[in-house]
């Protein structure tokens, strides 16, 4: 007890996945490629595509973890933030599902559910934690003083990390989301090659706007003297973009961590997928004293196991919704 089916449907992600007793049974991801030609993800398309994957992923994940769907004692579901067109489709059949099967509904936030991925497997963080959440609609700094009590200490004032590795693999001319492939190719270039300037912004913001604009004029600059020059050092710029990125939010993380005393150092969200990002992240350990915790891959980018567990700690603290919630595609913690 209990079991919970959650849904999670914000983005261009369909997924389904169950908790049973604080354990991830099952974490049903559905991917949708039909972005990829797009350069981003279109609204339209993918609430049309989350309408047809839905059932099938929610009987896949029921039969992956083995319980009938008469076993269930919640549903939880992504109110937001995210895509409103999308939002609806998974928000539409939670609340159909909970209302033919007779069960509490549990309504959890996006953002939240990235960070208390870090409960799904050992080792778990202690509270009080800072969480680095990197997606590709935010840029956060979360003082994670308890399950759900969270406080952003910093964010990014314009675009989020994964728009600037999005953004700029399309200046590549690689398809979206750039993000993964970005990282790809670093690992074959040197980081080092090219130097991009770092956003100055005061406190514990961020900024990633000019860094992509800086991008953007120097890979139109190379180009006036080699129209090849891309395709020739594909390598060594997506090696020297992640190395600027991965400084950028890691330089503010570290000044987080000094500001308030803290040692135990956490990242999550898509982002978090990153070789560069998580590497670096673990020197960091050891040079700064920091026990630091990176989720499984699959509970990185948007997935249900992550609402299953903020579902899984939502349920012990009896916080349900009813039948009237509608999704929010703007959701504050
Ligand atoms: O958390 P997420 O799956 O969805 C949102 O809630 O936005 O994050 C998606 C973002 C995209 O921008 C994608 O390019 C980025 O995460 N991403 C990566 C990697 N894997 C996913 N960025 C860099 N390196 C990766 N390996
Ligand atoms: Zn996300």
């Amino acid at each position: 007890m209990p079991i919970i089916l959650a849904i999670e449907s914000s983005c261009d992600e369909t997924s389904v996945a169950v908790c049973n007793n604080g354990k991830i049974t099952a974490n049903v991801i559905a991917n949708q490629t039909i972005h990829e030609n797009y350069g981003g993800v279109i609204p339209e398309l993918a609430s049309r595509v989350h309408q047809q994957n839905i059932v099938p992923a929610v009987q896949q994940a029921l039969a992956i973890a083995k319980v009938s769907k008469n076993e269930l004692n919640a549903v939880a579901f992504t109110r937001g933030p995210g895509l409103l067109g999308s939002l609806l489709v998974g928000v539409s059949f939670a609340k159909s599902f909970a209302l033919a099967l007779d069960l509490p509904l549990i309504a959890v936030n996006h953002m939240q559910a990235h960070i208390l991925a870090h409960f799904i497997d050992e080792p778990m963080p202690k509270f009080p934690f800072l969480c680095l959440t990197v997606s590709g609609g935010h840029t956060q700094i979360v003082l994670v003083k308890d399950y759900f009590d969270m406080e952003i200490v910093g964010e990014t004032l314009d675009d989020a990390a994964g728009e600037a590795f999005d953004k700029t693999a399309k200046i590549l001319n690689l398809p979206y989301p750039g993000g993964p492939l970005i990282d790809k190719y670093a690992k074959e270039g040197n980081p080092l090659a090219y130097k991009f300037p770092e956003p100055q912004i005061q406190g514990l913001d961020y900024s990633f706007s000019g860094f992509k604009t800086a991008i953007l004029y120097f890979i139109r600059n190379q180009e006036k003297a080699d129209p090849a020059f891309v395709e020739k050092h594909l390598a060594d710029i997506c090696a020297s973009v992640q190395y600027s990125i991965v400084n950028i939010l890691l330089n503010k993380l570290k000044k987080a961590a000094k500001e308030y005393q803290i040692t135990e150092i956490a990242i999550a969200g898509g982002v978090s997928a990153n070789s560069g990002l998580r590497n670096t992240l673990l020197a960091m350990e050891e040079s700064h004293g920091w026990k630091v915790y990176i989720p499984a891959f699959q509970y990185c980018t948007d997935n249900a196991g992550m609402i299953a567990i903020a579902g899984y700690h939502q349920f012990l603290k009896g916080n349900f919704v009813g039948q009237k919630v509608s999704p929010m595609a703007r959701m504050n913690f």
